[in-house]
């Protein structure tokens, strides 16, 4: 199956590039919250191959009616993963697939055509940059990590989601290395994998966003839970935090400060 997810992806990967160089009409879900005809293509592209090709699983999709959703054995697609990026011409933008069983990550792809830079994994079998084997870093210096995070589309409405935003980097900032806001919650949970930071956390985020990237993750040696430190639960939890494990208790610690 994984081979088969990567063939389609890429070829996906094609739409999404052509669309970062073109025109795109883009209009508003919310009022920060943007969405392209690309995002559809890809979504539709991704949707007819998976339904046809694997008929075991079900899809659930970040821009198709999601009033009703089934979770069980299913294809979690993100299209665009950081549309905002691919509509200002920021190359950190991709396409996100995770497939799970019985809610359980399976199999995990996450694709940036602009860079070409393809990360897989499968369950029990590691994961993969460009078919090159990575690891989370090493770094046990909570002081030396340089962290990820994300804002969430509500700061733009919700005055208490802002307000956490600005509180946990006020409290998170002085004690690492640095923090990057890159605008690709599954990119960002790969660059956690690959060694390039040492965590990572957004809240209010979407199934479609983390579905691949935790897979990715885990099979490189880190770890994903809630704020408590617990299971993080896909549909379910507020906030995500992702490490290279290292790390961990310490960024739970200082995000609840
Ligand atoms: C967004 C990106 C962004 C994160 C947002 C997500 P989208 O996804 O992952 O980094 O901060 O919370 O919604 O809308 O570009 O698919
Ligand atoms: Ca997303
Ligand atoms: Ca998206």
């Amino acid at each position: 199956m994984k081979k088969e997810l990567i063939k389609i992806i890429k070829k996906a990967g094609k739409i999404l590039k052509e669309g970062f160089y073109a025109d795109k009409n883009i209009t508003f879900k919310a009022k920060k919250d943007l969405v392209t005809d690309y995002d559809v293509a890809v979504e539709n592209f991704l949707k007819k191959k998976f339904s046809t090709r694997f008929k075991n699983f079900n899809i659930i999709a970040e821009e198709s009616d999601n009033a009703n959703i089934q979770f069980n054995n299913s294809i979690i697609i993100d299209p665009i993963d950081g549309t905002t990026n691919f509509v200002n011409g920021v190359p950190h933008t991709a396409i996100s697939v995770g497939v799970y069983k019985n809610k359980k990550p399976y199999l995990a792809i996450v694709y940036n055509p602009i860079l070409d830079e393809l990360y897989t994994a499968k369950i029990g079998k590691g994961a993969f940059l460009n078919g090159k084997k990575i690891k989370v870093s090493h770094e046990d210096n909570f002081q030396k990590a340089l962290l990820a995070t994300g804002f969430p589309y509500t700061s733009g409405t919700n005055e208490d989601d802002l307000n956490d935003v600005v509180k946990k980097i006020k409290d998170v900032l002085p004690l690492c290395q640095d923090l990057r806001r890159l605008g690709s919650a599954a990119l960002d949970l790969c660059y956690v994998a690959r060694g390039t930071y040492e965590g990572y956390y957004e809240m209010n985020l979407k199934a479609w966003d983390v579905s691949a990237g935790i897979l990715i993750l885990i099979e490189a040696g880190g770890k994903v839970s809630n704020i408590s430190g617990n299971t993080y639960t896909l549909f379910e939890d507020k906030y995500l935090v992702a490490s290279n494990g290292k790390i961990h208790d310490e960024f739970i610690k200082n995000l609840n400060l």
